[in-house]
């Protein structure tokens, strides 16, 4: 049959680390160098078609500024799937991402898929965490981890699809 399931997802991460640029490149293709940070949060939608089923991803892109944080709940409570962002140039991110972790598993729900995106890995040369490091810290607590760009769309529509897939099994 075709079964359509409507998935809540929710991005969180810290500030400029690139939520709003995965979603816009998952969702529409695109991407842009000068992308405006997110004011509260942003809406989308896109369907992932995994064997027989459809998955329809609603999608809130949240905002990375601290004075936004207290939101967060209203859009990760509930949520079938959560994605967590750094920017792998960046080690603070890495540790706002861990925090992101902690509250989730501490007051989200305990069924809620985490992923763990190590985005900017067209950024290379300016690396502050590691792909062991991440890996390592993921396998620890329970989240698939990949490295991904928005700007060159490697692992982008891969991480989504992941979690498609994990969904139905669930
Ligand atoms: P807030 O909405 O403020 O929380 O930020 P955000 O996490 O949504 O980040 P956003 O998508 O606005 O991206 C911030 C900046 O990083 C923008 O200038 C993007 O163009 C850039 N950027 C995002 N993803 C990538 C990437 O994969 N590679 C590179 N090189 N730049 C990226
Ligand atoms: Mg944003």
């Amino acid at each position: 049959g075709n079964k359509i399931r409507n998935a809540k997802l929710v991005l969180l991460g810290d500030v400029g680390t690139g939520k709003s640029s995965l979603v816009l490149r998952f969702v529409k293709g695109q991407f842009v160098e000068f992308q405006e940070s997110t004011i509260g949060a942003a809406f989308f939608s896109q369907t992932v078609a995994v064997n027989d089923e459809t998955i329809k991803f609603e999608i809130w892109d949240t905002a990375g500024q601290e004075r936004y944080h207290s939101l967060a709940p209203m859009y990760y409570r509930g949520a079938a799937a959560a994605v967590i962002v750094y920017d792998m140039t960046n080690a603070a991110s890495f540790t706002r991402a861990k925090k992101w972790v902690q509250e989730l598993q501490a007051q989200g729900s305990p069924n809620t898929i985490m992923a763990l995106a190590g985005n900017k890995a067209d950024l290379v040369e300016t690396r502050q965490v590691s792909v062991e490091e991440a890996q390592t810290y993921a396998q620890e607590n329970g989240l698939f981890f990949m490295e991904t760009s928005a700007k060159t769309a490697i692992n982008v529509n891969d991480i989504f699809y992941e979690i498609a897939k994990r969904l139905t099994r669930a």
